[in-house]
């Protein structure tokens, strides 16, 4: 609990206050060096610390950041012409160089010297490792930069990204301090089921209320929560706390990674979250683009996705998720998948710091033991904003390495003092593989149906998540509807080889065609444009969570085919190689509920059926598929308005052909997607990703076993004949047949 002045002092940070005073004296991150990617580019608006200030890059490279309001009579700099190696009011002339020197002044006499007197506020900036980084205090000669590892790392080896946060940035910081919510926001539908026994999740999820010690530090404040781990021994995560806002936080469940947060205030209300972390495998990431936190648990994952950054003084790094749309909480999710129902960690935190008002009273806190870093932090704070109004130098300011600090999750004897025994392991530019717990060290593929279960409810919520996405889909989009092996791939390279003429410049299909719900774990945006028009994409979403409003090819398989396809490409790549049998596989995922990541083929059926006689929708077999396809192939032009003779339809079909795409294979793997499920589950990158089998029709009737077989069957009359009205999957393609020759 705080009383109104001493929130005040820690919260407001404009010109003049202590708190802001305070983070004066040191370096600031800016904004990203992307930001202002050419010579002589645009200038940009920039809101630091209740200072609204104009970034520009000379022609020399060098990066100028100036007050907006001309000295001369106040018009904004924004608007400023970007000339050489100064930025040129465009009221009258007045051009400032980056030091804030006013270097012409063409609307005084030849012989004035008053442009000699004229000083734009300016503050001095330098670039790291793809921060713009600026100095804002009051010394002639700045402090050094702090010595953090991120940031002097190569570049390539590390990840910086940012986002807005819409609140005061002391409660996003006591975000980061609070160890106690990871196991209940994020984590709190996690059972110690559904994780490895033994890994640093393990301990997480089956300690809800770990102990705490918090100490002071040179450099802030630092704090251990504790849960007792196996054999008289405690695992810990360390937090950190570095002057004036930078939080370490225990990355993940290894410990591994070094990460750096920073809460950079734009003004009493906004703040600038920085991420910089090495190595950046944990966020796969693309500037500006889409960004998914990836932890390997269910409810950890979703997206953090950005509209695209405006010129407003709060238009840089917003997220799609906001207040406005409640962040996307999907109860259904939280009822049975999430804690919250809210996609991924990040946004998780941003709902409930956001939630609590722009400035939270901290007149009406009541503090518990797990907040006692918090607590301690906060005294730190005020502490030091009042030396410096008092002369004194902050923390650390002087002495960049002291910043040389990494925090880490780590398992120790009981008898151990945390502090003396994390030393080493918080040592930054060096590994700590003693850091590991053992059981997290080797990751492996799920060996049972529960294991694969477990793994499959994180896939789930991706899934889930997807359908909820912002997305524009535009009346040409080409959704091509499947579900899982039922000829997605081959109808990936039909559609795409009929819009580009036949080309074959791409990596993998999928990086061309879209797969709709998993494109965000690849680090990309579906609603991107495509290398062709029209755009098209490829989903195994139910119709109901499908994007609405677009055209729809749907591909249909015989199910017990389309399982056997299915078993073998899970084999050995989604779980152990030969630890599941196809009969269990069949009882256990395809025919029982809720089925796989998408459901149940009998339901992604019955969604999408209603569509077959509709002009939007195009249905096709896998089985015309085999037995014709240069027909196939022309019905699909036709359905995409292409006006295409027999040569071109002849190209696409031989391209299409199982011999050519066996040829070509590695562009038909789906490695992308392989490797980012790797990452996603923390483990090892798989084996050869062979997805293209030859797809022989019937192969069901002699892979299952005859019980399998009757239990189709059963499912069969159950599911579909009951609804749909056809007594097989023969039927039902002898009614589509029939139609498509009218
Ligand atoms: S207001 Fe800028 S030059 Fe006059």
């Amino acid at each position: 609990m705080l009383s109104p002045e001493e929130n005040d002092l820690l919260t407001r940070v404009g010109p003049g206050t202590p708190m802001g005073e305070l983070m004066r004296q040191y370096w600031i991150p800016a904004l990203m060096s992307s930001e202002l990617p050419a010579p002589e580019g645009p200038p940009l608006r920039l809101r630091l610390l209740g200072e609204n200030l104009i970034a520009f890059r000379t022609i020399s490279g060098k990066v100028g950041l100036l007050a907006h309001a001309c000295p001369h009579r106040g018009a904004s700099l924004f608007f400023g012409r970007n000339e050489a190696e100064g930025l040129r009011c465009v009221y009258h002339g007045w051009k400032f160089d980056v030091a804030g020197r006013c270097v012409d002044m063409p609307t005084e006499p030849a012989d004035s010297t008053y442009a000699q007197k004229v000083r734009a506020r300016a503050y001095p900036c330098t670039e790291r490792n793809g921060i713009i980084w600026t100095y804002m205090g009051p010394r002639e000669v700045p402090p050094p930069l702090p010595d953090l590892e991120p940031n002097l790392l190569p570049s390539e080896q590390t990840r910086v990204w940012t986002a807005l946060r819409e609140c005061n940035w002391l409660q996003a910081l006591d975000g980061d301090l609070d160890a106690a919510h990871l196991g209940l926001l994020h984590l709190g539908s996690v059972s110690p089921e559904q994780v490895t026994p033994g890994s640093f999740d393990y301990y997480t999820v089956t300690d809800r209320a770990p102990g705490h010690k918090v100490i002071d530090t040179e450099y802030g404040t630092m704090s251990g929560t504790y849960r007792l781990a196996a054999a008289d021994t405690y695992y810990w995560r360390i937090y950190q706390f570095l002057f004036p806002f930078y939080a370490l936080i225990p990355p993940g469940a290894l410990g591994q990674q070094a990460l750096v947060r920073a809460w950079v205030p734009i003004d009493d209300t906004h703040t600038m979250f920085w991420n910089m972390s090495v190595p950046p495998t944990r966020l796969p990431v693309e500037e500006g683009r889409v960004r998914i936190n990836a932890q390997p648990l269910p409810g950890t994952t979703g997206w953090v996705e950005f509209l695209p950054n405006t010129t407003d003084w709060l238009g840089r790094w917003r997220l799609k998720g906001d207040a406005s749309n409640d962040y996307f909480v999907d109860r259904e999710v939280q009822r049975t998948v999430s804690f919250t129902g809210i996609g991924g960690v990040h946004l998780q935190d941003k709902a409930v710091t956001e939630s609590m008002g722009r400035i939270v009273d901290r007149a009406h806190e009541h503090l518990g033991t797990t907040d006692e870093m918090i607590i301690r932090t906060r005294r730190r704070l005020m502490r030091a904003a009042l030396d410096v109004q008092a002369g004194i130098a902050p923390p650390a300011v002087d002495n960049p390495e002291l910043y040389r600090q990494r925090s880490a999750g780590v398992i120790l004897p009981g008898s151990a003092d945390w502090v003396e025994a994390t030393e080493k392991v918080r040592q930054a530019f060096a590994s700590h593989p003693e850091a590991v717990p053992p059981a997290s060290r080797e990751r492996k593929r799920p060996a049972t149906l529960e294991e694969f279960a477990a793994a499959d409810e994180h896939m789930r919520m991706v899934v889930h998540t997807a359908g909820r996405r912002a997305f524009q889909t535009r009346p040409t989009d080409i959704f091509i509807a499947t579900f899982p092996k039922c000829g997605t791939t081959w109808m990936q390279q039909i559609v795409h080889g009929l819009r580009t003429g036949g080309s074959m410049d791409f990596d993998d299909i999928s990086l061309v065609v879209p797969f709709f719900e998993m494109a965000p774990l690849l680090g990309s945006d579906p609603d991107m444009p495509q290398v062709a028009e029209p755009r098209a994409f490829k989903t195994h979403l139910r119709r109901d969570v499908a994007p609405k409003g677009g055209r729809y090819i749907c591909v249909l398989r015989d199910p017990g085919d389309a399982l056997v396809s299915w078993y073998h490409y899970v084999n050995g790549v989604l779980v152990e190689r030969d630890a599941i049998a196809i009969d269990d596989f069949a009882r256990g995922v395809f025919l029982s509920a809720p089925g796989g990541p998408w459901g149940r083929y009998w339901d992604h059926l019955r969604s999408w059926w209603p569509l077959h006689e509709r002009e939007e929708a195009l249905f096709v077999c896998f089985e015309q598929m085999k037995q014709d396809l240069a027909d196939v192939v022309a019905r699909v032009a036709r359905f995409m308005g292409l006006d295409a003779d027999g040569a071109f339809l002849e190209l696409v079909a031989r391209q299409a052909s199982f011999e050519y795409m066996h040829q070509h294979g590695r562009q038909f793997d789906g490695k992308p997607t392989l490797r980012a499920l790797d990452t996603l589950h923390e483990r090892p990158s798989g084996e050869t990703w062979v997805k293209l089998r030859s797809g022989r029709v019937g192969d069901h009737r002699h892979a299952l076993s005859a019980e399998t077989q009757e239990a189709l069957s059963a499912t069969w009359q159950r599911e579909i004949e009951a609804t749909l009205g056809f007594a097989s999957y023969d039927e039902l393609r002898a009614h589509l047949a029939s139609r498509a020759r009218r």
